[in-house]
């Protein structure tokens, strides 16, 4: 959450600045500010997207080498221009961003103003930041050491940036808990909360650890830790490309990451997946591979869509290698006191790998001895980095804020795993092996197939748009599935909409179906089949408008429905990867439909890097 950009070196900083905030503005577009130096310090910052930003400095001096950037998501202080990004210490020399949490802010604060301080903005940030000047002045020392002496006091995340009028072409930066990034140039240097700020710049970017500080300027970059003692930088490749973060013709990332699944899915499986020799290869599993075996329990820890995901590979692992799987919300994993067994396996999921609570809670796990397993998109990312072993899910860059590609790649390793385990174990037999093996290959074909019915979702979601509320039903391996189509209606078109296994609808949820609730049934052919068609009629009963997925040539079924989504024929442990991509469009036509930015939906922010 929040968008951080840097740059120093000899070109004009405010293009620079400026582009790589809006490839960041999925984390964030409460407010957007730029700070630049130019012999003098400029500040010049906005209440809304980046491209008000831009509107408002038309016209004013934009020069300078040396420069921040910030996107907001808001946490202390209601987005306005006062609380927007960078901030101006209290002698106006320093400026700042961050993003994070400053924890102890109101006793800082306490502090500074029984000493005088004036604050012009609600924000942690400011209270940082003048803390820093204070230790600044009062030290005489420079802004690295002050910075360093100020973070040994702070509690909380953060990335800051900071640039003092009296330091030329230098930009100080530290982190915990939120990530940074990094790009090393010829005689310059980018810093981002990711890498896409830099790409068309540089492949060479050093991901910067908790508690490191970095000295950056357009020849030098110095890392240390907040003991003061240098640090190597260890200098990484970057293997994405432009076109993987731009929308390459599509209205919508999301529209765009949902028709990429076919290939991402692929992709995830390329290399891997060997269905004629009948193995599976995962190089950062494989060393656990026997720890896995003799698991007691699979604790998944997850947030959101991942947390869904987690639903699904507990059904999964369950039914293919007989291991005890319990999934958890990170955020409250974090906060109890977990009893972890010495044989416990955790497996953490993440698109970002940078979920505040996620990275907590596999911290915490680690500390009482549990393996953890990464399964994560980006490349190098915190939750990466803190786990044993795992796999990336190669997904590429997600940009719109709700996660739709992750989601099936997520999927797409987590089945690995299981067929992996189940298989070494010995608790799946050869040809059910060798078949799943041979339509796990398939399902990119398939999902292909469920993207051609687009224009029939699109009328759907025209059809159903208004409506109050939405009830999403599904069972077993589907059951979670409702929950993700769920989540996604709500976040991207506002509607009200609920998942329930399809069976507990008579246990409450049943009281909402009348002829005004559209009730989204995933009803494919699988073990389950007959009871949801059961749970059909009961809405049916009810007057309810009942929309159905389900498995081509399932007439019987279609003849119940007010509305049909027709998907290709799957085995239950792999439906799920297929099933839910009609859903994801049915959301994001009705989003669109009803007239939202449906990459960047209010409130929300992708990499939710606060607790
Ligand atoms: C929903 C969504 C969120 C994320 C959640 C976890 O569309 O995007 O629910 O799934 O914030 O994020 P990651 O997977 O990055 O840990």
């Amino acid at each position: 959450m929040c968008g951080i950009v840097g740059y120093t070196g000899p070109k004009e900083a405010y293009p620079v600045i400026i582009k790589g905030l809006k490839r960041l503005e999925y984390r964030g577009y409460d407010s957007a500010g730029i700070a630049l130096l130019d012999g003098s310090l400029k500040v010049y910052k906005k209440k809304g997207r980046v491209s008000d930003l831009e509107d408002e400095v038309v016209g004013k001096d934009l020069h300078g080498h040396t420069g921040i950037g910030h996107t907001r998501w808001a946490t202390h202080g209601e987005p306005s221009d006062a609380n927007a990004h960078p901030h101006r210490s209290s002698t106006g020399k320093l400026a700042m961003i961050h993003n994070g949490i400053i924890e102890n802010y109101a006793q800082l604060k306490k502090d500074l103003i029984n000493k005088g301080y004036q604050f012009k903005s609600d924000t942690d940030t400011e209270v940082l930041l003048n803390f820093i000047e204070e230790i600044k002045e009062n030290n005489h020392c420079g802004l690295e050491e002050a910075v360093r002496v100020a973070l040994k006091r702070v509690t909380g995340a953060y990335v800051i940036l900071l640039i003092d009028a009296e330091e030329p072409d230098t930009i100080i930066a530290a982190r915990k808990g939120s990530p940074l990034v990094i790009g090393i140039g010829k005689g310059e240097h980018f810093l981002g909360s990711d890498a896409s700020p830099m790409l068309e710049y540089t492949k060479e970017v050093v991901y910067v650890n908790d508690y490191e500080l970095a000295i950056v300027r357009p020849d030098e970059l110095i890392l240390k830790n907040l003991g003061n003692e240098k640090i190597t930088p260890y200098v990484q490749k970057l293997d994405i490309e432009l076109a993987a973060i731009e929308k390459s013709g599509y209205d919508h990332f999301m529209l765009k990451e949902i028709f990429e699944q076919p290939q991402t899915i692929f992709d995830c499986l390329r290399g891997r997946l060997d269905t004629l020799g009948g193995t599976i290869t995962m190089s950062g599993i494989q060393q656990y591979a026997d720890q896995i075996m003799k698991a007691n329990r699979i604790v998944m820890i997850a947030c959101g869509t991942s947390w869904h995901a987690g639903l699904v590979a507990e059904y999964i692992f369950e039914e293919l290698c007989r291991i005890n799987v319990e999934v958890e919300y990170a955020s409250e994993f974090r906060y109890r006191n977990p009893v972890i067994q010495p044989g416990d396996v955790i497996i953490a999921i993440s698109q970002s790998g940078e979920t505040a609570d996620t990275l907590v809670a596999i911290e915490n796990a680690k500390a009482k001895g549990a393996i953890i397993l990464g399964v994560v998109n980006v490349v190098g990312s915190s939750i990466a980095r803190a786990s044993h072993g795992g796999a990336y899910t190669h997904a590429g860059p997600e940009i719109g804020v709700a996660s739709t590609k992750a989601f099936t790649a997520q999927l797409a390793v987590l089945t690995m795993i299981a067929l992996k385990i189940a298989h070494d174990k010995g608790t799946i037999d050869q040809d059910r092996y060798m078949r799943l093996l041979a339509e796990l290959a398939e399902v990119p074909s398939k999902v292909e197939k469920v993207l051609k019915t687009k224009d029939k979702i699109r009328d759907l979601a025209e059809k159903y748009k208004d409506a109050r509320d939405f009830l999403y039903l599904g069972r077993g391996f589907n059951f979670p599935v409702a929950l993700e189509g769920a989540l996604k209606l709500k976040e991207i078109s506002y509607i009200h909409a609920e998942g329930y296994p399809a069976a507990e609808m008579k246990h409450g949820p049943i009281a909402l179906v009348d002829e005004n609730l559209p009730v989204v049934v995933v009803a494919t052919k699988d073990t389950y089949h007959h009871k949801v068609v059961s749970n059909i009629q009961e809405i049916k009963a009810r007057k309810g408008k009942v929309i159905a997925l389900i498995t081509e040539g399932d007439t019987a079924t279609a003849a119940l429905c007010d509305d049909v989504i027709i998907v290709p024929e799957a085995d239950e442990i792999l439906a799920p990867m297929i099933s839910v991509v009609p859903l994801q469009l049915l959301a994001y036509y009705t989003g669109v439909a009803k007239g939202y930015d449906v990459d960047k939906p209010r409130n929300l922010a992708k990499s939710v890097t606060v607790e």
